[in-house]
């Protein structure tokens, strides 16, 4: 058969009748929603992933994700009427299918280089499977010219195959946000697609145009489709940065930030982002990585781009600086207090912490000998053994108990919920609160005999 290789009006007629079976190589947060997506639209589906005991939750209707509404659901409704399994085997999984999708996390190394090294070694694995007439797609970000210049040529070696002619290759990027990724994908924003030709553009195109709702835009080449994933990201790094620079001012000069933000955005041009404890999550504090490392490889320095970073990078120890002070306002030193974080996922409500800024945080105040304790309602304290040296409290009651600052590092709606008399009850009075979410910002009254709330920017 071959997608790639049959007529245009073949094509459409395989869409039109659904009677394609599309591989999705990683089975994690985004890989389970592509999943559910296309089985959705009538597809059938083969999940991929590398690690046995995901396969096995996976196959048992229970997936390994939290969070995704509709996941669950879509993949147990999959099993069931038979359009889905998942497998260990890339193999099976290329050899019955006529679209890969590869969807396997791209991180950066302790040098904060890109580690491509997973991609290539799938990208090779796959070549050697591969049969004429397949399209393959990446959805995993990764650094402009990726496609066209390492997964072309790999690809084309060890298959002995021809891109544009025998295989159909392509870019286009996963654009959604953690928590409701299904109805992102589907229904949010036009889908980008780029192919390293034009026959891979249009048959990606035609394919993701029966699961877009508002459509496909299609790019030129798959670089410039690459570039739009990771512009888009840097722009909210630097964006951040940039609130997190006017917070560090605003302390000084003795306005709140936020008030200033919520005014200056009032104008249809401004769209300052909030400051905070720096950026996490395995997306916006790696992508401007991968800008920076392109572009010194073309001798050009990403000047705003390496600025933004070590302004986020700096925020967590800022957040240190702002727990001396408030601790100062209530006449008690960091040594030997007692500090309670809450929060260790990178965002409000998402079971994530890769690159959260609490693990900086928890750096900067142990150098200090502060005696710290780690609250967060998403964990349990088996699940970050191996993660964190502190204290993990499950009972927030406990963790804030005599508690001398207490510092809110992530938004959770958990947290959110709670009435500041709370706290009060709880801690070791008078302490210290360092909101860095601005949950508390509806409270005006600051300092009183009980405590002093301390925010970025304010
Ligand atoms: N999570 C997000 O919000 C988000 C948003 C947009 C884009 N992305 C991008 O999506 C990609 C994947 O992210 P994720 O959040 O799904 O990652 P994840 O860590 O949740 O899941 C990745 C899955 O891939 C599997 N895997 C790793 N190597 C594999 C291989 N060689 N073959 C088969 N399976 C393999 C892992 O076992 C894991 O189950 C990344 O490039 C990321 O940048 C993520």
């Amino acid at each position: 058969m071959g997608y790639f290789i049959i007529s245009k009006d073949e094509a459409i007629k395989l869409l039109e009748n659904r009677s394609l079976t599309i591989a999705v190589i990683g089975q994690g947060k985004m890989g389970l929603p592509i999943d559910v997506v296309f089985l959705e639209a009538g597809y059938r589906v083969i999940g991929v992933d590398v690690n046995p005991e995901t396969v096995q939750k996976i196959n048992e209707g229970n997936p390994p994700i939290i969070g995704e509404p509709g996941v669950i659901e879509g993949i147990r409704k999959g099993l069931k009427e038979k359009k889905f399994e998942c497998t260990l085997s890339l193999e099976k999984a290329v050899d019955e299918s006529d679209v890969i999708i590869i969807i396997i996390p791209t991180l950066i190394d302790k040098y904060r280089n890109p580690e491509l090294q997973p991609v290539i070694k799938l990208i090779n694995s796959i070549g050697a499977y591969m049969k004429p007439g397949k399209l393959i797609v990446i959805e995993s970000t990764v650094p402009p010219l990726t496609t066209e210049q390492i997964v072309k040529k790999q690809l084309e070696q060890i298959s002995s195959l021809k891109a544009g002619k025998d295989f159909g290759l392509g870019f286009a990027p996963e654009r959604t946000y953690s928590g409701r990724a299904i109805e992102d994908i589907r229904d949010n924003y036009p889908k980008i697609v780029g192919g390293v030709d034009p026959r891979s553009t249009e048959r990606i195109a035609l394919l993701y145009e029966t699961i877009a709702k508002k459509g496909v835009i299609q790019m030129s080449s798959s670089t410039a489709a690459e570039a739009v994933k990771i512009f888009k990201g840097i722009y909210r790094d630097v964006n951040i940065a940039l609130a997190n620079e006017f917070a560090k001012i605003s302390e000084k000069i003795g306005v709140n930030v936020h008030e200033v933000i919520k005014a200056a955005n009032s104008e249809p041009f401004s769209h300052i982002h909030r400051p905070g404890a720096g950026v996490g999550g395995h997306c916006i504090p790696v992508y401007p990585q991968f800008l920076i490392n392109i572009a010194d490889q073309f001798g050009i320095s990403a000047a705003l781009t390496k600025k933004g970073r070590e302004i986020n990078l700096s925020m967590p120890y800022h957040v240190v600086n702002r727990t001396i002070i408030a601790l100062n306002k209530v006449n008690k030193n960091l040594k030997g207090s007692k500090i309670t974080l809450l929060g260790l996922a990178y965002r409000g409500n998402v079971k994530e912490y890769r690159y959260s800024p609490t693990f900086d945080v928890i750096k900067g105040l142990k150098e200090y000998e502060a005696k710290i304790v780690l609250h967060d309602p998403l964990y349990k304290e088996e699940e970050l053994r191996e993660i964190i040296d502190i204290k993990f409290e499950e009972d927030l009651k406990k963790a804030i108990h005599n508690s001398d600052c207490i510092v809110i590092l992530t938004d959770h709606s958990h947290y959110k919920e709670l009435d500041i008399s709370f706290f009060d009850e709880q801690a070791n009075n008078p302490y210290a609160i360092i909101d860095t979410r601005h949950i508390f910002g509806h409270i005006n009254e600051r300092e009183n005999d009980k405590r002093v709330i301390v925010g970025i920017g304010e």
